[in-house]
Parts: structure tokens; C-alpha cells; sequence
């Protein structure tokens, strides 16, 4: 299901990407590029740039980057498919009828089929509650305090006690095995078909259509697993769902809260905090966090205050932090959850708890600070080292510093002595790229620091031919996009030497290839890197000449060590040997 890419490319070429941005962000010109106050992270002076010659945008504060259709989808969220509707729509291009292949025909049919399947279980669950065989379950919500209203606005309902009544009444109603195997529903063993979900009490877990994607189910007593989850399906991604979100996001708060389990989310939500969601059955991961911001740039987390959620929370905060989220993490001592916190104290204690939240930063410094024992000389320099190591994750200067400062004074810390070590610290911090959030940089072994050392050569060349177009018909004869080990670069590099090729360079095009924003970013640097602007010429021509001596040579050993036959060897190793006295001048 695409747009030809011919029609892509006349889009992008009718939406000039200066009036594009204007409509969002105030430019101003600065020699041959526009610039402004990033939309993508807080910023006071401008490091935005929007360049009309390579239609395409960059700023070199976060590193976010594109073209027209990157920025739409990065500035109203919208899918790829959807950026390219509202710029034709915008330049009065009509766009055709996509066309779904067989394939997608017959998945589409699939996934609606066992979204209808699941939405009937979920009714014969909801029936079940308000059965005789499902007082149990009923008096389980009632004994944890949910009101009637909170039931039905959650859908929430009881598998009974037969191990296959769910699978003979979806069969009466006429599904397929085909189908009922898929909705994860059920058990197929030799001996028969049984129902995953029996004698528990059920959430369905619905997507922002509110349509049913998986099912929880808890026991009602203290048994082993205390909850099951669906397994993911066609229509169950748990890492791009969130449980209550469908609520969530028509909120009128401001922020989200983020917490563990069902019971938690189902209890703020009666308890008026109808923010609060979970990422369930599976660990929060960097698409949770993505699909929180297109709803808000504020979260607020309240795992479990016991281990198990501690840990958890240490593990999301980064990668909601990653994704340009600020996030603060709510104090339910002396409760274990907000479940348990609200039927306690209550929403107004509960509110409090909220204004006072503390910085996601702080705590877990705080966390970490228990692992030492301060006021050993030994163990606290070796705190100091952890929080200098921590404060580094943050590429922003002026960010990094006001943290050098809170942290600081939050933990006592001499700041000249922080200063110094944070600065030390950078000098053998590995840097841009490493640090996704997930975890702190780590120490590489030689093996990733020549897988690295590879791309670095390959990214500096692409970005070199961009810049000087010239340089193409020096190397062409040397070099080609097989030189290019890595799979993006190799992509950008084949497009690009076509474009070379035929003498009209056009890295916006490029960029269209490519639908992940992750590429399109990672695209956009390159095209927007520049290069020793302080060499002078001869330490430019010999940097230059050791990036296509290393290119080359990657690409040959790589060859060697696939090269089957001895015609093939023999023809690398003169090639190697043609690379020993290559010289190019760039003069
Ligand atoms: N969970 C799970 N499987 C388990 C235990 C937990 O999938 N065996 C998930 C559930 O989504 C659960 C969440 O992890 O809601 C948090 O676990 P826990 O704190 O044990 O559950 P609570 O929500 O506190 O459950 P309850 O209040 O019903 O005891
Ligand atoms: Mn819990």
C-alpha cells in the first residue's frame, strides 16, 4: 500500500520546505540557510536549521532531521502516509485510490475477523459477571472496591469455571479454527481445545478505537500466575499499546501517570485520574514512550514501591527521559501502589502526592546513592564517579549544567569536584550515538569499536560527497555502494552516486525512501554534518584520502572473508595492492 514514488517526490517538490516550517516556527535568514527556535526541544537560542537548498531541516541542538514529510510527521504525529495527504492536499495534488495488494486483502480480513472474535468473548465475559456462575467474580471487584460504573466503563467481566465455554460458544457462533487459534485465546492440544482464561476475573485491553486487542485475567484468589495476558497476536502489539489509554488521551490533565498494573490504572480512574495508564504484561519499552509523546511531554510514574517495581521504574525513567519526556516519580510511601494509596488517604492525599512528585533525575541518584556507603571516603568517590557517569547522559550543555547544580545540592556533592570529574569523564565518553537512555555508555570492546571506527569512515565519506560534489568524479572509478558494508549506508550511498551519476544531487529525494523516522533522522544528519571547516586544505586532502583508504579497505577484508574461490581472492588482493599507492589530490 504505497504512493509511487514519483508522486512522493512531485509533492515534496511543490511544498517548499521554508514555507512549510514558517507556518510553524518564526525563521529567520542566516546566510544561505533559515533559522529558529527548535520545535522538537526546549531551547533559548536557535540552533534550528531549515535549509532551501537541500530542502531539508536539522538542528544540531537534539539532532532531530528531515524533510517536509519528516517534519509533519514529527510536529503533528502523523504517519508517513498521512504527511504526504496533508502536503498534496496543501499544494492541490490529487492523490489515487491506494491499492492493497492480495496479501494485505486477505491480513486486513484476518485482523478484523479476530477483532470481532475478541469483541464477542469480551461480551460473553461481561455477561458472565452478572451471571450466577459469575457472582464470585463480581463480589472480587466489589471486595476491591470498584463501583458498577467503573466495571462497565472497563468492560470488565469473568471467565467461568469450565476449561472450554468460551470455545464452544465462539464456535456456535460460527468462527473458524483458522480464526480462534489466532486470537490467543485458546489452548490447542491433542486431547481437545481449552480456554486460556478460566475462573478469573477479565480486562479486555482495547486500543485507541476502543476495540479489543488481548485480555487479563487474574485469578481471584492467591494461585499462581496471579495474572495471565494474551499473547500477542495480529492485532496485539504490547509494545504499542498501553492499557487505559484509550481513556488517557481524550484527558483533560496535562500529564500522564504511568503505572504498573490493571488494578492500579482501573483504580486512578475511578478515582478521577483518568491520565493514568500501563504498559502491560511486558516491560516499557522505547515505543511505549514514543506513542506517550504524541499525548503529552509530562509523565508521571508510580510503580510498585516495593523491588520488582523500584527497578522497573529505573528502567523506564531513561527512556521516557530519551524521548523528551520530563518525568517526575510520585512518593506512595507508605503504600505499596496508587491502588492501594487511594483507598487509603484518598484522591486528595493522592493530589498532593502529585504536586509534590520528584524529579525523575533526583530519584534516581537517590537510588542509586543507597547502593554506597557515603560516608566511607572510598565508596563515596566511587558515587561521585556513578552520578559524574549519570550526569553526562545529557548531550545538552546548559541542560547537563543546571543537573551539575541540583544534583549538587540535593546531595551534598562539592561542585567543583563534580565539575571537574563530569569533564573528565567526557573526555572518554564515547558519545552521540551510544547514548539512547537505555543505558548508561558503556565501556566498548575492540571488536564494536572497529564496527563503529567502519561506519564512522563510511558516514564521513557520504557526507563528504554531498558537500563537494566535485570530489564524485575523483573516486568513482575507486569506489561504489558496495563499499558499503553498513545496510543504511549502502542505501543512501546508491541512491546518492545515481544522483551523482546523472549530475543533480538531491538529498530531500533521498530522504523520501526511507518511511522510519529513525533512517529519516539518521538520513538528515548526514546530509547535514559538515566537515573540517578548520582543516587547512592539506589536512583536509590527507583526511580525505585515509577515509577512502579505510572505506576501501573494510570493504576488501569484508570481501576476503566471503570470497569463495581463488579467481575472487586473487582479484581482492591486487585491488589491495592498487590501494597502497592511491593518491588523490583534491586541488
Ligand atoms: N503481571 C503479570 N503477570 C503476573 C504478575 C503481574 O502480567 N504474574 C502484570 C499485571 O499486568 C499486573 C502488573 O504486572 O497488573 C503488576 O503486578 P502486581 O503488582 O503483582 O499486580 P497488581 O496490579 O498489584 O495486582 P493486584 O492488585 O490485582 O494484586
Ligand atoms: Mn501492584
Amino acid at each position: 500500500m504505497r504512493y509511487p514514488e514519483e508522486l512522493i517526490e512531485e509533492i515534496r517538490q511543490r511544498n517548499d520546505i521554508v514555507d512549510v516550517i514558517s507556518g510553524y516556527v518564526k525563521l529567520q535568514k542566516k546566510g544561505s540557510s533559515y533559522f529558529g527556535l527548535c520545535p522538537f526541544h526546549n531551547e533559548k537560542s536557535p540552533s534550528f536549521s531549515v535549509s532551501p537548498g537541500k530542502q531539508m531541516y536539522y538542528c544540531f541542538g537534539c539532532g532531530e532531521g528531515g524533510n517536509v514529510f519528516t517534519f509533519l510527521m514529527r510536529y503533528e504525529n502523523d504517519t508517513f502516509q498521512e504527511a504526504v495527504k496533508a502536503l498534496a492536499d496543501k499544494a492541490g495534488v490529487k492523490l489515487p485510490e491506494l491499492e492493497y495488494s492480495e496479501e494485505e486483502k486477505k491480513n486486513n480480513e484476518i485482523k478484523s475477523t479476530i477483532l470481532r472474535a475478541n469483541k464477542d468473548a469480551a461480551m460473553y465475559f461481561y455477561h458472565q459477571l452478572r451471571s450466577e456462575q459469575g457472582a464470585q467474580g463480581y463480589g472480587y471487584f466489589k471486595s476491591r472496591g470498584l463501583r458498577d460504573e467503573t466495571i462497565v466503563k472497563f468492560g470488565l467481566g469473568y471467565s467461568p469455571k469450565y476449561s472450554d465455554s468460551l470455545y464452544r460458544y465462539l464456535k456456535h457462533k460460527g468462527y473458524s479454527d483458522d480464526v480462534l487459534k489466532e486470537t490467543g485465546l485458546f489452548k490447542y492440544r491433542e486431547q481437545g481445545v481449552y480456554d486460556a482464561f478460566w475462573n478469573r476475573v477479565m480486562y479486555p485491553i482495547m486500543d485507541n478505537g476502543n476495540r479489543v486487542i488481548g485480555f487479563g485475567g487474574r485469578v481471584l484468589g492467591d494461585e499462581k500466575p496471579k495474572y495471565i495476558n494474551s499473547p500477542e497476536t495480529r492485532v496485539f502489539d504490547k509494545s504499542r499499546n498501553l492499557y487505559g489509554l484509550n481513556f488517557a488521551r481524550i484527558s483533560r490533565r496535562k500529564n500522564f501517570i504511568l503505572c504498573e498494573g490493571y488494578m492500579d490504572v482501573i483504580a486512578l480512574h475511578q478515582a478521577g485520574f483518568d491520565n493514568a495508564v500501563a504498559a502491560l504484561g511486558t516491560a516499557f519499552t522505547h515505543q511505549h514512550a514514543a506513542l506517550i509523546k504524541r499525548y503529552t511531554e509530562n509523565v508521571l510514574v508510580t510503580f510498585d514501591s516495593d523491588g520488582a517495581g523500584v527497578k522497573a521504574a529505573l528502567r523506564a525513567i531513561p527512556i521516557l527521559r530519551n524521548a523528551g519526556i520530563a518525568v517526575r516519580v510520585i512518593n506512595m510511601r507508605p503504600y505499596k501502589d496508587p491502588d492501594e494509596f487511594i483507598k487509603n488517604l484518598g484522591n486528595d492525599e493522592f493530589e498532593k502526592r502529585i504536586q509534590d512528585a520528584e524529579n525523575a533525575f533526583i530519584y534516581e541518584i537517590r537510588m542509586m546513592q543507597s547502593d554506597y556507603e557515603i560516608r566511607n571516603p572510598d565508596e563515596r568517590a566511587r558515587f561521585y564517579e556513578k552520578v559524574a557517569e549519570k550526569l553526562l547522559t545529557f548531550n545538552d550543555e546548559v541542560e547537563r549544567n543546571i543537573y551539575i547544580e541540583t544534583v549538587c545540592d540535593e546531595f551534598m556533592i562539592p561542585k567543583d569536584t563534580m565539575n571537574k570529574l563530569v569533564y573528565r569523564q567526557s573526555l572518554v565518553y564515547t558519545g552521540e550515538k551510544e547514548n539512547t537512555g537505555e543505558q548508561l555508555p558503556k565501556k566498548q570492546n575492540n571488536a564494536e569499536r572497529a564496527e563503529d571506527g567502519m561506519k564512522r569512515s563510511q558516514r564521513i565519506l557520504l557526507t563528504w560527497l554531498i558537500e563537494d560534489t566535485d570530489i564524485y568524479g575523483k573516486i568513482k572509478e575507486l569506489i561504489s555502494e558496495e563499499d558499503f558494508i553498513d545496510g543504511f549506508y549502502k542505501k543512501v550511498a546508491k541512491m546518492l552516486f545515481e544522483q551523482l551519476e546523472e549530475g543533480n544531487v538531491n538529498p530531500a529525494r533521498i530522504l523520501n525512501s526511507f518511511e522510519s523516522e529513525d533512517e529519516q533522522k539518521e538520513a538528515a544528519a548526514l546530509f547535514h554534518a559538515t566537515l573540517g571547516e578548520k582543516m587547512t586544505a592539506q589536512e583536509k586532502e590527507k583526511a580525505f584520502n585515509e577515509t577512502i583508504r579505510r572505506v576501501k579497505k573494510n570493504s576488501l577484508e569484508y570481501a576476503s572473508r566471503n570470497a569463495t574461490d581463488v579467481a575472487t581472492l586473487q582479484k581482492i588482493i591486487r585491488e589491495q595492492a592498487k590501494m597502497q599507492n592511491m593518491y588523490i589530490s583534491l586541488s
